[in-house]
């Protein structure tokens, strides 16, 4: 990966991209008049650092990835109309909960629980793609959505660069009340366009079984897993499946691990 500024930046954003490709250990290329064809000579992961946000670009694909709340934008609104959220209902989530997101992807799960724990609540989301997780940190600390409610949710995610299972191998026992996993699905399905940019970037490696042993160990109410309504996952790892909703293709399966709500 290298790191650069839009055509235009000024001094502050390209001292900041300067500074971030210090701490990161990766090369500043400064951008000049240069096309982003001629920037990949560097490497095939450009990350521009402009005053809005950092946008992520891959070598050959057409969408560059960057942080928007999008469905969580709407989740939340259809939550502060009343409205209920098949995940809050899946995750039994209250006020106050402590939730690990083993995935954070585009954080659009993430920012939903934090607004459902509320500011006693604690979000903490892993991202094994280094470039994903700063995409998301960034976004996450500096977005203004407009709602107030929805700032302050993003606002309280803990983004870590992290493998789950280096993570979960050092948590405590019941030291989360909800750990979720939302892996990448096999096939790319219509539902999840939304997530396209997230695609070249994220890791696929499949959930494995020692992660979500140690993920009932760590979860004192629960375990959840996100995924395909027909993956082979949920009986493969254990988890019970919630009957899909009628115009979802994927559902939610759950672990309970015994702790009272
Ligand atoms: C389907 S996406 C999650 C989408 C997310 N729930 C959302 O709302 O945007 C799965 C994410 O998990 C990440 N991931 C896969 N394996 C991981 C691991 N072992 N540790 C941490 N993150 C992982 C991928 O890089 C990807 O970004």
């Amino acid at each position: 990966m290298i790191v650069t500024t839009p055509h235009e930046a000024g001094a502050a954003v390209i001292a900041q991209a300067q500074e971030l490709a210090r701490e990161w250990g990766v090369p500043f290329v400064e951008r000049r008049k240069q096309p982003l064809s001629r920037l990949y000579a560097h490497s095939p992961d450009v990350l521009v650092i402009t005053e809005a946000g950092f946008k992520a670009h891959r070598e050959g694909e057409a969408r560059p990835l960057f942080f928007h709340p999008g469905m969580a934008m709407l989740r939340i609104k259809r939550l502060l109309s009343g409205d209920t959220d098949a995940m809050v209902q899946a995750f039994a989530l209250m006020p106050g909960d402590a939730v690990l997101d083993c995935t954070l992807g585009l954080a659009g799960d993430a920012i939903v629980a934090s607004y459902a724990a509320g500011a006693s609540g604690r979000v903490v989301g892993l991202e094994s793609s280094s470039i994903l997780a700063r995409v998301m940190a960034d976004g996450l600390t500096r977005y203004e959505s407009g709602i107030q409610e929805l700032d302050e949710a993003m606002r309280r995610i803990e983004v870590r660069n992290e493998q789950h299972l280096t993570f979960l191998a050092q948590c405590e026992n019941n030291s989360f009340d909800i750990v979720y996993f939302d892996p990448m699905f096999f096939v790319p399905i219509e539902a999840s366009e939304s997530i396209s940019p997230l695609r070249p970037f994220a890791d696929h490696a499949p959930l494995i079984e020692e992660a979500v042993a140690e993920a009932v160990r760590v979860a004192r109410r629960r375990v959840v897993m996100k995924n395909h309504s027909r993956s082979p996952d949920f009986a493969r790892l254990g988890f019970m499946r919630i009957p899909k909703a009628v115009e979802r293709t994927f559902t939610y399966g759950i672990i309970d691990t015994g702790g009272d709500a």
